[in-house]
């Protein structure tokens, strides 16, 4: 029988070679590669000390092709703390068979998961991986199966991220994918469903990881994620700041900050920004930082679909979500990618209980042949959709233009907006003056003795009736016209009177929203 001392020493020793992964030669290549391991990541992440590891001796039971088993299976687990607040975290560990996933690392992860949901925390996943570890095969597969169903069934009830820092190929792409929020390193993370190689195979294109799957690929053209991030610390931090604006779980609401910024404070550079000329187009992120908590904007997807902004941000210490048209990229018209990016966004606002105030100041959907055949009715209609259904407070500050159906997609007071409040210079119409005139009044204009004139008459004409906000106001469309000065008070007062809203949709097992 062994001593004590020696079971002591001997789970201080199996410790020891838990925290080494695959060894320290691994180790050194993973930093000279640029990346920080498993462990260290999680200590960035993580307020210090917090960490607690589950299933550190867990290994996998396979020998196929010369496995040998490694303790913890080439994942890290277990839960900790991001700013007091109890999270769920897995961290792939590239030092061991690349981090690719295998049976026991895949029920590592389902375990932090399953607890994740029974206590309502959120679960963080750190991922560097090659994938299905390929000497385990078809089990492999299995667990990925399994991870993906807890991705899907904890979607709105658990916040979840991902933060992308290595490889994420093949199929591993769906449970980042089907996270609320995925974060990408840039230089050294990508992910694709087919690896450059396949792709030149199969379609005879040339492309290398980076630009088929890398951070700015995917912030830029595929939208797939939220933030690119210089390097890893910066992707941590990201993560955490994220979390700041989001509730442990859908039956909580996100944690209030003490709010040092005055309730009351007027931002009298807004009276003046819309410019005179209807064409000219301002700065929206302006407008959003005039407003908020501190001018502390913190903006997802700002590379991607730019015509419009989304993002988190704090009135009165209260975490909201923004939703702004940018009228400087294609006239903050609404198209496929738009519809589809803000639509994410709301509906991850109403899952998670943050209210929504929108900017509004849209011209309409985008015409084209491009866009029609694209599909903008099927994408448009995603957000129509997720404006209806969502049942957070929803607030609406009208600042330039609010035309035709965008008008009412942009959570209007049709769509159960709570608060709707236009600025003086808002114009709620069918269509813009000009295209209006040309269809109503063409026989006059086209009849009249001078025609240049006659039409200029009729543009003011129906300025003065149309292109303003009384007409909407003297129906209730808005609940108020105020000074864009006045923006944030009133938007602090309508948060107040919400705090407590009650509202909810008639059951049913799910929508079907337009995918
Ligand atoms: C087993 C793997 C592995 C994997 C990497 N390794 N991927 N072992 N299964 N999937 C091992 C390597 O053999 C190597 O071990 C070590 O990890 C480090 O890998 P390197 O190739 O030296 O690293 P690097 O040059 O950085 O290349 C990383 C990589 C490459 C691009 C990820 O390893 C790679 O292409 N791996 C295979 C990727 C892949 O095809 N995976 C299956 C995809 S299909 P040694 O001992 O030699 O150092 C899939 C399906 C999921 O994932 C389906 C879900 C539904």
């Amino acid at each position: 029988m062994p001593t004590n001392e020696k079971r002591t020493a001997r789970l201080l020793d199996l410790r020891a070679e838990a925290m080494l992964g695959g060894g320290l030669n691994r180790i050194e290549q993973q930093h000279a590669r640029g990346k920080l391991t498993a462990r260290e990541r999680l200590e960035l992440l993580l307020d210090p000390g917090s960490f607690v590891e589950l299933d550190a001796f867990v290994m996998s039971r396979s020998t196929a092709f010369g496995l040998e088993g490694v303790l913890g299976d080439g994942v890290v687990t277990g839960h900790g703390t991001i700013d007091g607040r109890l999270v769920f975290v897995f961290s792939q560990d590239f030092t061991v068979y690349g981090g690719s996933l295998a049976e026991a690392y895949a029920e590592k992860i389902c375990k932090v998961m399953d607890l994740a949901l029974k206590v309502g925390a959120p679960i963080i996943g750190l991922n560097d991986s090659g994938g299905a570890r390929i000497q385990e095969g078809v089990v492999s597969l299995g667990g990925y199966a399994d991870i993906f169903l807890r991705n899907t069934l904890a979607s709105g009830v658990v916040p979840q991220l991902s933060v992308v820092m290595g490889p994420c190929a093949g199929g591993a792409v769906y449970s980042p994918a089907i996270t609320d929020v995925i974060v990408m390193v840039e230089g050294t993370s990508y992910m694709f469903v087919t690896g450059p190689n396949v792709v030149k195979a199969v379609t005879h294109e040339d492309t290398d990881a980076e630009r088929l799957g890398g951070a700015t690929t995917h912030t830029t053209i595929s939208g797939v994620a939220h933030l690119a991030a210089r390097d890893e610390a910066e992707a941590l931090d990201l993560a955490r700041r994220i979390l700041s604006f989001l509730p442990q779980n859908n039956l909580s609401t996100p944690p209030r900050q003490q709010a040092t910024d005055s309730r009351d404070r007027a931002a009298p550079a807004l009276d003046t920004i819309v410019p005179d000329d209807p064409a000219r187009p301002y700065a929206m992120h302006r407008v959003i930082e005039a407003i908020v908590d501190h001018g502390e904007f913190l903006e997802l997807q700002p590379g991607w679909a730019q015509n419009i902004l989304i993002g988190f941000a704090r009135l009165d210490g209260r975490s909201v979500g923004v939703v702004a048209q940018q009228p400087s990229v294609l006239a903050g018209a609404l198209d496929i990618d738009a519809s589809a990016k803000a639509a994410r966004f709301v509906r991850m606002c109403d899952c998670f209980n943050v209210p929504i105030v929108t900017f509004v100041d849209v011209p309409g959907f985008l015409p084209g042949v491009g866009q029609e055949h694209g599909g903008i009715i099927r994408h448009g209609a995603k957000l129509l959709y997720a404006y209806c259904e969502a049942t957070v407070p929803k607030l609406t500050v009208i600042t330039r233009k609010a035309y035709g159906g965008a008008y009412d997609v942009m959570s209007s007071k049709h769509v159960r907006g709570d608060m709707n409040l236009a600025w003086p210079t808002a114009e709620i119409a069918v269509m813009g003056v000009e295209g209006a005139v040309n269809i109503i009044f063409r026989d006059r204009i086209a009849a009249a003795d001078d025609p240049a004139a006659e039409r200029t008459r009729l543009v003011a004409e129906y300025e003065a009736q149309f292109a303003n906000p009384y007409a909407a106001a003297a129906r209730g469309y808005v609940d108020a016209v105020i000074l864009p000065s006045e923006t944030r008070p009133r938007l602090i007062a309508a948060l107040d009177m919400l705090a407590d809203k009650r509202d909810s949709n008639p059951p049913r097992k799910h929508g079907n929203i337009p995918l």
